[in-house]
């Protein structure tokens, strides 16, 4: 190997591991961020509904769809699909995207916070 492939190897190399840094980094942050809907929510199949409903497969799922909850009037209308893009704007601000929802949840201003949290969500929700 030429010495400019070493060293564009080793360049790679490093990018890499600085990227796996970076996601175990918000991967940690999201557990930490996700202590604040931890007490209305799991994210594991077949926990029980806490205050809100259980969160599994949260990722591209369609709003108000755990079927025993007692959703409210206006999410179990509302018709969206929990996507990346429409959890991110929830968090940020839940009446936004349902007004007159039942989520009691101010919303996470930070939009690195929301994007560290929805990395652990799709982690940890995801079906398996
Ligand atoms: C104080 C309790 C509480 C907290 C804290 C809370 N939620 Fe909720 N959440 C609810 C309730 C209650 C609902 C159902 C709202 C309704 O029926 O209008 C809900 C609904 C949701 C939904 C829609 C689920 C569905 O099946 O349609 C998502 C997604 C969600 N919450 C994510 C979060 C995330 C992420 C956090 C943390 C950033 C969080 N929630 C914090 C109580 C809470």
């Amino acid at each position: 190997m030429s010495k400019f492939f070493r060293v564009a190897a080793l360049g790679l190399a490093v990018v890499a591991s600085l990227a796996r840094a970076d996601d175990a980094a918000d991967l940690k942050r999201g557990k930490l961020l996700f202590i604040q809907c931890r007490a209305c929510h799991d994210l594991q199949p077949d926990a029980a509904a806490k205050v809100g409903p259980n969160l599994y497969g949260i990722i591209g799922r369609k709003s108000a769809s755990v079927d025993d909850f007692a959703y409210s009037p206006a999410l179990a209308k509302a018709n969206i699909v929990f996507d990346k893009a429409t959890l991110e704007r929830w968090i940020e601000k839940p009446s936004a995207v349902v007004p007159g929802n039942a989520m009691a949840f101010a919303g996470v201003p930070a939009a690195e916070d929301r994007a560290a949290l929805i990395k652990y969500i799709e982690k940890e929700s995801a079906k398996r």
